[in-house]
């Protein structure tokens, strides 16, 4: 049947061409997939043609078979070059929106540093335990009697005005000084010898200007043992100078009062900056007070549970604030509750080893 052979080999070529342009035209997954549905599925355009082969004149069959043959296979690859071309496509796309610009200079992890007042509270704990002095340790909330009454100052001592106290009651306050923490120390350790402690911790006090701060940290230092002198505080307080500020540093005592020392001194270190030439940080006197010390009174020993007639002790207490400002020329004390970041930036990068700055 001429006619048959004809009708199908033109819905043939028509399917072919119909399909060359509908592949070519997917631009998705689904639409391609849809176009390969359309051909070369069970119902497909080209499917059904092959299938009706049977029906073809015996004579015109190989021809028509040989012709739809050839469409399939060209679909086929068609809708397999296709396929690829999707997935390059789409490839394309992922890298595109994927890439990493690695040209950019990547974000710099700012890393930490140790605050200037934990560095000299650390120095300072390094240089006294070198010396053989323990580290102890005493409440921030403390009882008046530890904080005055067994330090000689009682309640209508005049020393009281110079440390304005925040009281909770009459008998409970922020310690204005980390001198009761001597007490406290003698009075859990007695009878044992020696006593040879720092007590480097805040205290608090009701004054809050340009130079003076609420909170502040003060270390003490108490050595009691028989035969214990004024020349041993000052070897160890020279010792302690020459560490902090150099080798050239030398001590300075000048007559003081302090209720629970007798007797008393105030100690000067000579001036870290010009050396004891005179300068406008020492005000031209060579020397910086740092400290104040003295001989353990003998109340405060007994107060403390030891006998003054067979032990005898020095005691100390220096502000952390000041030697940090020394030791590394800080110049105004507001630097340091300020948290500037440019400030502290300055300092020895927390974790890493060494005592300078
Ligand atoms: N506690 C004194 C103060 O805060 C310092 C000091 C301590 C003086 C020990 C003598 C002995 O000023």
């Amino acid at each position: 049947m001429e006619d048959g052979y004809a009708a199908l080999a033109g819905r043939l070529a028509g399917a072919a061409a119909e399909a060359r342009r509908v592949v070519e035209e997917a631009h998705t997954r689904e639409e391609l997939e849809a176009a390969r549905v359309r051909f070369l599925g069970r119902q497909g355009e080209i499917t059904l043609v092959l299938r009706s082969l049977g029906k073809v004149p015996a004579e015109a069959r190989p021809e028509l078979g040989r012709l739809a043959n050839e469409a399939r296979a060209e679909v086929e690859r068609l809708v397999e070059e296709r396929s690829r071309a999707l997935d390059e496509a789409e490839l394309e796309r992922r890298l595109e929106a994927e890439a990493v610009d690695i040209t950019l200079p990547g974000t710099v992890p700012l890393p930490g540093t140790y605050h200037p007042l934990t560095l000299a509270w650390a120095e300072v704990e390094r240089i006294f335990t070198a010396m053989g002095f323990e580290v102890a340790e005493g409440p921030e909330v403390e009882t008046d009697w530890y904080n005055f009454q067994a330090l000689n100052i009682p309640r209508d001592h005049p020393a009281r005005d110079m440390q304005a106290s925040f009281y909770f009651t009459p008998d409970v306050l922020l310690r204005t000084q980390t001198s009761p923490v001597q007490v406290r120390y003698m009075r859990s350790h007695t009878p044992r010898l020696p006593v040879k402690i720092i007590a480097p911790g805040r205290v608090f006090r009701r004054d809050d200007d340009a130079t003076h701060s609420p909170v502040f940290h003060q270390v003490e230092g108490l050595l009691v043992d028989e035969g214990v002198t004024m020349g041993d505080l000052k070897g160890v307080l020279d010792v302690f100078a020459r560490e902090m500020y150099g080798k050239l540093a030398r001590t300075r005592f000048r007559p003081s009062y302090f209720p629970f020392t007798e007797p008393s001194a105030e100690v000067d270190v000579s001036c870290t900056l010009c050396g004891g030439a005179g300068c406008r940080v020492c005000g031209g006197s060579g020397w910086l007070e740092i400290l104040g010390a003295g001989m353990v009174h003998p109340d405060v020993l007994r107060n403390g549970g030891y006998d003054p007639e067979v032990v005898s002790g020095f005691a100390f207490g220096m502000g952390i604030e000041r030697v940090a400002m020394l030791r590394y020329g800080i110049d105004d004390i507001r630097l340091l509750y300020g948290g500037d970041v440019r400030f502290l930036r300055q300092f020895r990068p927390a974790g890493e080893g060494g005592d300078q700055a």
